[in-house]
């Protein structure tokens, strides 16, 4: 650290400590005045601005309206490898600004946001990850979701929602599908490599805490990146599996099958899983995040379909945004499937109840319903009679 960028953290050092002293100073004075009676309008809109009840229902919609900008400071953030710079050691402004190769002024904004956030702390010199950014914001490391968040959150959900709030005022819908979303090589190869950035950690979840050790072949409707079956394989050495997905999808997923080295046991192909036919011969189908996507009648279909299709025995399991019977949460997925109407304007908001009833309804038997990401997804497993 050089003389300059020494001087420049501790004068930050010292406006941290005159501000808290300053605050604690008010706070004393203003319960002073208050005691005797004599608070002028203006020093009392220090500390209680407005009655409390007033003060949270506002704080709370203020967060709900600046809450974009928070999405925007993470995506900033893991543009810059902020996280992944600070994952070694502690750093000042002046040094983050010169390893980033961004400007101090607007960097030292970015810093408080994320500060703010919860997504660093800030000893009074230098700035450190915070506990969930070492673990899931740091590029190197094995819970890394950055790439799902650049890539497909960022790039693609958020850049699309204005057409979502077009949509509410009846404006065509046409865009608000996977296959005109998905319309180029290069935004479906991002979409579905942060997919399988974000897809990797849940499907060894689930191949880990599901014994599917009884079938043989698995069908991944939908399957993306083929994350799902990877990591099946990967767990169940008797297993092989077919991962079927939009035609311009599976081109990507097969060079990441192949990049896992698993070409062998894993094959790919390509359709519209509402309307073309299914590859054969599989015991088991998952359908991972794709009922939120459509309305109840392409659901029923889909699971007639699947009933048909299955040996007896055979099992499918339902892995999706789902929300509570009273539809109170989990916050995160109603917030996502508000999302979640960019690539599909006919998602739903099914309560996992009514997943697991229509699941019923179709003829399945052992139906189990069960959380499975926390604050987001459920899991849905039945068999076929
Ligand atoms: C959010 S991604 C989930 C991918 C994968 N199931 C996972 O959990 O990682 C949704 C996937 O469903 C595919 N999809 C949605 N509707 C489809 C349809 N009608 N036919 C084929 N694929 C579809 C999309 O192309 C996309 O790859």
């Amino acid at each position: 650290m050089s003389k300059g960028e020494l001087t420049r953290e501790r004068i930050l050092a010292r406006s941290a400590q005159l501000f808290n002293r300053r605050r604690e100073a008010m706070g004393r004075m203003s319960c002073a005045k208050r005691k005797q009676g004599t608070m002028s309008q203006e020093t009392s809109s220090i500390d209680h601005p407005m009655p409390p009840e007033r003060s949270d229902a506002i704080s709370a919609l203020s967060a709900i309206a600046y809450g974009f900008m928070g999405s925007q400071a993470l995506f900033a953030a893991l543009e810059l490898a902020l996280f992944t710079t600070l994952s070694d050691e502690p750093c000042g402004l002046d040094d983050l600004a010169k390893r980033l190769g961004a400007p101090a002024g607007p960097l030292s904004v970015l810093l408080s946001t994320c500060l703010a956030l919860g997504l660093l702390t800030w000893d009074g010199q230098r700035y450190s990850n915070s506990p969930a950014a070492q673990r899931f914001l740091v590029s190197t490391a094995r819970s890394y979701v950055g790439d799902y968040y650049l890539r497909q959150i960022s790039a693609v959900l958020y850049d699309r929602m204005h057409l979502v709030r077009a949509l509410l005022h009846g404006e065509p819908t046409e865009a608000l599908a996977y296959a005109t979303t998905l319309a180029t090589p290069q935004v479906t190869e991002e979409f579905i490599r942060g997919q399988h950035g974000g897809s990797l950690a849940p499907a060894s979840r689930l191949a880990r805490t599901l014994d599917l050790s009884g079938y043989a072949r698995f069908l991944d409707l939908g399957g993306g990146s083929g994350a799902f079956a990877i990591e099946a394989v990967k767990h169940y050495s008797g297993l092989s599996a077919v991962v079927f997905d939009l035609p311009q999808v599976v081109v990507v997923t097969e060079k990441i099958i192949q990049e896992s080295g698993l070409q062998e046991r894993i094959t790919c192909a390509g359709g519209d899983l509402r309307s073309d036919p299914w590859p054969g011969g599989a015991d088991l189908i998952l359908l991972s995040y794709i009922v939120s996507c459509y309305e109840p009648e392409t659901l029923r279909a889909l699971l007639a379909r699947c009933l048909a299709y299955l040996p007896s025995g055979g099992g499918l399991l339902i892995h999706d945004f789902a929300l509570y019977a009273d539809r109170s949460g989990p916050h995160n997925t109603a917030l996502f499937l508000f999302g979640e109407l960019t690539v599909s304007a006919q998602t739903q908001p099914y309560t996992v109840d009514e997943l697991g009833a229509a699941m019923q309804e179709a003829g399945f038997a052992e139906v189990v319903m069960q959380p499975f990401l926390p604050d987001l997804t459920f899991l849905v497993s039945g068999s076929k009679p």
